[in-house]
């Protein structure tokens, strides 16, 4: 099997898919749909960011953000350019994209303004990786446009969990930084729930086809349950304490 081999799936051992059309109709369908989803979260977060761009505590950390924001929204064209593959449809569902505000997204937790930096903070480190668990996915993908388009993406979002960690931390352990131990505490509580809703519904029927189309590796709820084994040490070192995986949660 070569990188150019789709490597699991109901077509595993061919050749990776080039265009929509070389797909079987189901299959391009819910790429389709997931394809919508994240570049609807790519250009959400930007909006989620945008109020902090000139607010963040320190002159680093502004010029980090900034980044964040400029790499999502590259993310987000990337995720478009793979839409317009599908022809008018595709740039009819990208031009709407474009005009959704927040509160029109389609996940909670792309509705939700900031209020405060520990917010940015939190959102960076447990909401974007969950990103890096579907990216990680995509990257090996049976759609070969997508799959190219993931390493620099991935790359990306390391540096992002890394600002919202960092951040993190140092608001638990420098108390000449923004807020203090409580503040991060409230936004992990706040946020955890929402990243782990992010990996969809246990029994879809569509995360087990995107494993039969090549598109995701494990269903929902194996990605899901490795993300809370993960993050389990970090919070850990960080002197914070994991909320109830169970508790809050609008998806399960
Ligand atoms: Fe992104
Ligand atoms: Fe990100």
């Amino acid at each position: 099997m070569t990188l150019r081999d789709i490597r699991w799936g109901q077509a595993k051992s061919l050749r990776k898919y080039e265009n929509v059309e070389m797909m079987p109709q189901e299959h391009a369908e819910l790429l389709f749909r997931i394809m919508d989803v994240q570049a609807d979260t790519e250009f959400a977060s930007v909006q989620q960011h945008r109020p902090w761009m000139d607010q963040a505590p320190t002159m680093e950390d502004r010029w980090l953000q900034a980044k964040v924001m400029e790499d999502e929204m590259r993310h987000g064209l990337q995720v478009c350019q793979v839409l317009r593959m599908f022809g008018e449809r595709g740039s009819a569902r990208v031009e709407e994209l474009l005009s959704r505000k927040l509160g029109d997204h389609k996940l909670d937790s792309f509705n939700i303004p900031f209020h405060e930096w520990s917010d940015v903070l939190a959102f960076t480190c447990f909401v974007d990786r969950v990103g890096i668990y579907q990216l990680g996915m995509f990257q090996e993908c049976s759609f070969g446009p997508l799959a190219r388009a993931i390493p620099l993406m991935l790359h990306e979002e390391q540096l992002h969990i890394g600002f919202g960690y960092n951040g993190l931390k140092r608001m638990v352990q420098d108390d000449s930084y923004y807020g203090n131990k409580e503040m991060a505490q409230d936004a992990l509580c706040k946020w955890f729930p929402r990243a782990l809703d992010m990996f969809g519904h246990s029994k879809s029927r569509n995360s087990q086809l995107a494993v039969d189309a090549g598109l995701k590796r494990t269903t929902n709820e194996v990605a899901r349950e490795q993300y809370v084994k993960d993050v389990r040490p970090l919070i850990d070192a960080l002197g914070l304490w994991m909320p109830d995986p169970d508790a809050g949660r609008n998806i399960g």
